[in-house]
């Protein structure tokens, strides 16, 4: 009845949510340091923007994002042609694989990096081949030695999540220049808007060098949008009217949109989010170096750290303490969580939690 592919694909783990936490553990606060969402939230313009949405709730959203493309369009300096929404930018890699891949292809990615490549590769019946990290960082030389006639995408995961390590500009530049142009290479920039370092590539500016590069990005993030579901891809025009073939007719809801639009123009509330981070990072660190407790530098607004320990039993005993972050057995990392910065008084209260557990 179900197709083969269907029992090796794992569903997604996502982080636990914090009213399933409170339930079943019958506390009253919960502090989610999971999934690398901003905890400041939305700014008070988006809430604003959702206010005055809800007389629109009854009529179908517009499929075509008009209005946001044409401000993000502007934004970018690309053309509206050349920007497709998802409900998320993990719908968009769905899209992604559906275009390029027939079953017995491949796709090259990196291990462990984001899990939707290699579940969407499956999806498509394609293989996906998994170059380890080296030195916590994509090692792209190896996925060059693994580019063989069946490979149709490539994906770049900048700054990878879980470990929060960059490639560069110029060793990007360089790869993306010696893979074959009828190979896709997808640059996943979920974090971007919280890097200033010179070194770190916005891919968008070589959209129209490369013909085959496809540059995701998410409101989750930054932005603080993760429920409402919307994040994009800008590529060709030739790539993005592909893709809308395969993209269903209403796929990112109005609320989405609208509020999308609003936190477009939230320059200041963006700049906040990165501060808070910035200054997280620098506790988190901090707080480890004087337990003794190794981590991987990060340019998202998570960090693994090295617990030296089992992490699941770890991570079972901050969430008696109300404290969610993500164990990295998932990650072939067994002895690392991966917490996201939170607020100033929940990265406080983890590493108070941590120092006890530990
Ligand atoms: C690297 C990366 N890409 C994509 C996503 C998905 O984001 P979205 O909420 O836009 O689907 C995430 C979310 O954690 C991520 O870490």
């Amino acid at each position: 009845m179900f197709r083969e592919v269907i029992n090796t694909i794992s569903p997604y783990i996502p982080g636990k949510p914090i009213s399933e936490v409170k339930r079943e553990l019958g506390l009253e606060k919960v502090i989610k340091l999971a999934s690398n969402e901003n905890p400041l939230g939305p700014s008070e313009n988006v809430k604003k923007a959702i206010k005055e949405s809800l007389s629109d709730l009854g009529f179908y959203p517009d499929g075509n994002c008009t209005e946001l493309k044409l401000k993000l369009a502007k934004k970018l300096n690309v053309k509206p042609t050349q920007i497709i929404f998802g409900a998320g930018s993990d719908e968009i890699t769905q899209f992604i694989a559906s275009i390029f891949l027939n079953p017995g292809d491949n796709s090259i990615m990196a291990r462990p990096s984001f899990p939707r490549y290699e579940t969407v590769t499956k999806v498509m019946g394609g293989l996906p081949v998994e170059i380890p990290l080296k030195n916590h960082t994509h090692d792209l030389d190896e996925f060059a030695k693994h580019i063989n006639e069946r490979t149709k995408i490539i994906w770049i995961c900048n700054p990878n999540n879980p470990t929060g390590t960059i490639v560069k500009k110029d060793e990007l530049y360089s790869f993306i220049k010696s893979v074959p142009s009828e190979i896709a290479v997808v640059v996943d920039q979920a974090y971007r808007e919280y890097i200033d370092d010179p070194e770190y590539p916005d891919a968008t500016q070589w959209l129209y060098e490369f013909k085959n590069l496809i540059v995701l990005q998410t409101f989750s993030k930054i932005y603080g949008l993760a429920s409402l579901r919307i994040g994009y891809a800008i590529a060709s025009e030739e790539i993005i009217e592909k893709l809308n073939r395969v993209r269903p007719p209403f796929n990112v809801n109005h609320m989405a949109q609208v509020t999308a639009i609003a936190a477009l123009e939230d320059t200041e509330h963006i700049q906040k989010a990165k501060e808070l981070n910035k200054k997280s990072l620098e506790f988190f660190y901090k707080s480890f170096e004087e337990m003794n407790l190794q981590y991987i530098e990060s340019y998202g607004n998570f960090v693994m750290v090295d617990l030296k320990k089992d992490a699941v039993e770890i991570f079972k005993k901050l969430l008696l303490k109300g404290i969610i972050v993500r164990p990295g057995d998932i990650f072939d990392m067994p002895t690392y969580i991966r917490v996201t910065t939170g607020l100033e008084s929940d990265n406080m209260e983890f590493i108070k939690a941590l120092k006890e557990v530990l």
